[in-house]
Formats: structure tokens, C-alpha cells, sequence
């Protein structure tokens, strides 16, 4: 029997190095006791077992995914981690396909760590809530957090890119992270006495949940669900909840009475009406947009304000589609800037894919609508329009020639395969189609928008996150072959 000590519980590099060693003495897992420095054990035990064997001179490779997931699942509470990953490791390294199998239970157990610690790395960007300290130039921001699993430095990063300009401090009871303005510490955990109750940003936060309260789309129990009690005690908006769902239905019918766009007035048409041969060669994206600005393939110009059409970097990896403008993007000149926008940026941002290197594009490039009171209500596009706009894809994807698209919806997913295509059925996996093309088809972020459950609307908003990942990963797979 073998007593393995890890530093930390998130030692990865640690945990690594011991189980290099031991699977090249061929140590069986069964033969070895997993601990961390500081947990609570039989010190007699532990004195009178071998340490790690002796280093053994070579090495051996695994699949890169494998160390990818293994320093996920090991930020999981799961006190059998470091044994399960060993054994996971031993059957990786003489099967190298072997984490393609998902219902392995070996794999499917890991996967599923890994994932419930992506969950609540998600949960606690979305329920952190830092408090004043201190007044003007000695003030701090600290919040109190319990997070599920070890997540603490894996979501570190996320705070210091989205409150770069503040001093703020996390607290939790395993470990604190701190931000100076330009570096993350971590000392360790605390208890919740010690976390502040002095608020004055409380006030601040109430007004911005009341801001984004949204009555229209008000659904109690699933509320309840989304942002489940435990973490209630440390929102200052909680207190809110009960007055504004009181007051809701009212507030339903104001913002009915406050529209948007009026589709009475005729919006500002920015294009022209010279039709224009879109068959030209154009040898560059700024042509070709040029040129979609006076399309007329169907009728959808007629009453939209302008073409929105793709943008984004000429050697952009990843071409993403959506399947047409909406209000906000048809008024804009620019695709995914309204709320469907704004759920792909983050989930972009939580799958490690920068937006400003992709090219952002839509299947349909004018927006359809009909006018309903002083709304334009969004249409789906037919097939005919689809047809219609896809030799602009063609033109836009020989362009760029992408490593990969990414067909967010199925409009998006008929233009680029060409026929209808099932989501769920295509979903999760890099497909190669007959033109050479490689994609990827997922969810459109609307549709996320759209789910009225909570539950439902956190599930699949992760599930888009994973197949982004799957993006993220095949593009920095690409690279390295390059
Ligand atoms: N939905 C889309 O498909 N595209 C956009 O640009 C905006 C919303």
C-alpha cells in the first residue's frame, strides 16, 4: 500500500507528477491511499506505509483531453477524485480512444465531475455579490461565496477581467481570492463571521435587479428554482422580490404601452435601391459587404432598415452563424448586438473563445418581421429566403475559409448543411460535410432566451457552453497541427 499526499485540494500538478510515478512502478489503484496535506488522518497509518515508489526514468503520453478533463474533475468535492482519475489515467494510457467512449463508467463519471464543477464555477459568477468596505480611496469590494466544489481559482480569472477596476476580495470557506488591480492572491478560506456586513453597494444592487426585473416573463416557482434558496441569504436583491412581484402585472402593462421601434414610421433606410449583380467575384470581405448592401434576392429588403451583414477579421478561425438580424441588430447595421448578442458574448467568453477573433455572420441578412401594435415581431425566415442569401455564406466562407462553423439554430444549420438538419440529433460533435467544410451545430442563443423555465434555461444555456467548448477545443487542436 502506497500513501500518496497531495499539497492542496486542487494540486493538479501534484496529483500528476504522483500518479507519473506510480503508473510507471505499476502500482495498482487499489494499492494506494489518496490524502491531502492539512485532512484529518491516521497518523500511525500513514508513518508506517510506503511513500511513492522511486521515480522511474521515461515517460508516457495521454490524450491532451484527458489532462484537460482531469484538471477540471479534480476541482470536484468527490473525495475519491485523485483514485478515480488515476484509474481513468491507467486505462487512457493504453487506450487513447477511450474517453470517445461516454458510456464508459469510468468516463462518464469523470465527465460528469468535470461538468457539475463547469456548473458551479457558472453559479458563482452569476450569485456573487461584493459589498463596499472602506470609503473612497480605501474602499474594497468583498464578497461571501460557498461554493460547491473547488472552484475558487478556476473562477478567479473570470472576476479580474469583469471588475478589472475594482480592489475586490471573494471570500469563501475553503479559499479567498483577492484583486489588486493587477494581480489574484489566494490566502486561505474563512468563515462566514468573518465576511462583512457593512453594504453600501446593497443599494446598488437592489436598484439594478429591480432595473433588470423582468415582470412579463415572471414565473415564481421556476425563479425560485434558478436562484435556489441557499444563496438567497447572501442576496441583497432578495428582500426586492416579494414587492416586485406584486407590482408586476402592472408594470406588463406599461411596457406593453412603451414599444420599442414603431413600424408605422419607416425606419431609416441606409441602402440604396441600384440593384446589383451579386455574382461579382469580390476578392475581399469589405466587397462583398459592399455589395450585399443592394441586395434584392427576395423581398425581405423591402422593409427592413438595411443588410446586416457578417463581421469579424479576415483569418478569423471560427465562423459563427445565426439565423437572421433581429429589432436591435436590423436598426444597428451589426449582427448579435441585441440580448441574443449578449448571451452569446458570455457564452463565448465561459467556452475560452474570444468574439473579436471570430466572424459573426447570419444565415438571412435582412430581418423579417411583422409589424403587431408598435412591435415588429420577429419571423422565422422560410426556406425560399434561406435560399436566396445562402450564396452570401458561399461567398463569405470562400473567403475566410474558417476552420470550423458554427451553426447556431436551425436556419443557420439548413443554410450551412444545405438541407434540413436536426439540432439535437447533429449537436455536440465536429461533422465534416461533403464540401470539405467542418461544422459544428448547436443551439441558437434566442432559443435560451426564450426557454420560460429557469431550470431548463440554465441547463441548456451549459449545454451551449459545451458544444462551444467542443469549438474552442478543435480550433486550438488545429492550431497546433498547423
Ligand atoms: N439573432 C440572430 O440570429 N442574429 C442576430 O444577429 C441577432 C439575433
Amino acid at each position: 500500500m502506497h500513501v500518496v499526499t497531495i499539497e492542496t485540494e486542487t494540486d493538479f500538478a501534484g496529483w500528476r507528477q504522483a500518479a507519473r510515478t506510480l503508473a510507471m512502478n505499476h502500482v495498482e489503484p487499489a494499492d494506494i491511499i489518496w490524502r491531502f496535506s492539512g485532512s484529518d488522518h491516521d497518523l500511525l497509518e500513514e508513518l508506517s506505509a510506503p511513500r511513492l515508489p522511486d521515480p522511474v526514468e521515461g515517460t508516457f503520453n495521454v490524450p491532451a483531453k484527458f489532462v484537460e478533463l482531469a484538471q477540471t474533475a479534480i476541482l470536484h468535492r468527490n473525495p475519491e477524485r485523485f483514485a478515480i482519475l488515476y484509474r481513468l489515467l491507467l486505462r487512457v494510457r493504453s487506450n487513447h480512444d477511450l474517453l470517445e467512449i461516454a458510456t464508459d463508467p469510468d468516463v462518464a463519471e469523470v465527465t460528469a465531475m468535470a461538468r457539475a464543477v463547469h456548473r458551479d464555477e457558472h453559479k458563482m459568477q452569476a450569485f456573487v455579490r461584493f459589498r463596499e468596505i472602506g470609503r473612497e480611496r480605501q474602499a474594497r469590494y468583498v464578497a461571501w461565496f460557498e461554493p460547491e466544489h473547488h472552484i475558487v481559482e478556476l473562477a478567479a480569472p473570470f472576476f479580474a477581467r469583469r471588475f478589472a477596476d475594482m480592489p475586490w476580495s471573494i471570500l469563501t470557506p475553503d479559499l479567498c481570492a483577492h484583486w489588486d488591480g493587477s494581480h489574484v492572491t489566494f490566502t486561505p478560506g474563512v468563515s462566514k463571521a468573518d465576511a462583512p456586513s457593512e453594504d453600501r453597494l446593497e443599494e446598488i444592487w437592489r436598484r439594478y435587479y429591480a432595473s433588470i426585473f423582468n415582470p412579463a416573463r415572471l414565473k415564481v416557482k421556476a425563479m425560485e428554482k434558478e436562484m435556489p434558496r441557499k444563496y438567497w441569504r447572501n442576496l441583497p436583491e432578495a428582500g426586492l422580490i416579494k414587492p416586485l412581484i406584486a407590482g408586476a402585472s402592472q408594470r406588463t402593462a406599461e411596457m406593453i404601452d412603451q414599444a420599442a421601434t414603431d413600424p408605422h414610421k419607416p425606419q431609416k433606410r441606409v441602402e440604396t435601391d441600384m440593384p446589383r449583380n451579386t455574382q461579382t467575384s469580390a476578392d475581399n470581405l469589405e466587397t462583398l459587404r459592399d455589395e450585399a448592401t443592394h441586395c434584392r434576392a427576395c423581398e425581405l429588403w423591402k422593409q427592413a432598415t438595411q443588410t446586416v451583414f457578417g463581421e469579424g477579421p479576415a483569418n478569423a478561425q471560427v465562423m459563427l452563424i445565426g439565423e437572421q438580424p433581429g429589432d436591435k441588430e436590423d436598426l444597428a447595421g451589426h449582427p448579435f448586438v441585441g440580448p441574443a448578442g449578449q448571451m452569446l458574448d458570455r457564452a463565448l467568453e465561459e467556452a475560452g473563445i474570444d468574439r473579436k477573433k471570430t466572424y459573426v455572420t447570419n444565415a438571412v441578412k435582412h430581418f423579417k418581421f411583422v409589424p403587431r401594435g408598435k412591435i415588429r415581431l420577429h419571423q422565422k425566415p422560410g426556406t425560399p429566403e434561406i435560399r436566396a442569401c445562402r450564396p452570401w455564406y458561399e461567398r463569405e466562407l470562400a473567403l475566410l475559409r474558417p476552420e470550423l462553423v458554427v451553426a447556431m439554430g436551425a436556419t443557420a444549420a439548413q443554410c450551412v448543411f444545405g438541407k434540413l438538419t436536426q439540432i439535437n440529433k447533429n449537436r455536440g460533435r465536429v461533422i465534416e460535410l461533403a464540401d470539405g467544410v467542418k461544422a459544428l451545430v448547436t443551439v441558437h442563443p434566442s432559443y435560451l432566451l426564450r426557454l420560460p423555465d429557469e431550470e431548463a434555461k440554465t441547463r441548456e444555456y451549459l449545454r451551449f457552453v459545451d458544444d462551444l467548448r467542443i469549438a474552442a477545443d478543435f480550433i486550438r487542436k488545429a492550431a497546433r497541427a498547423a
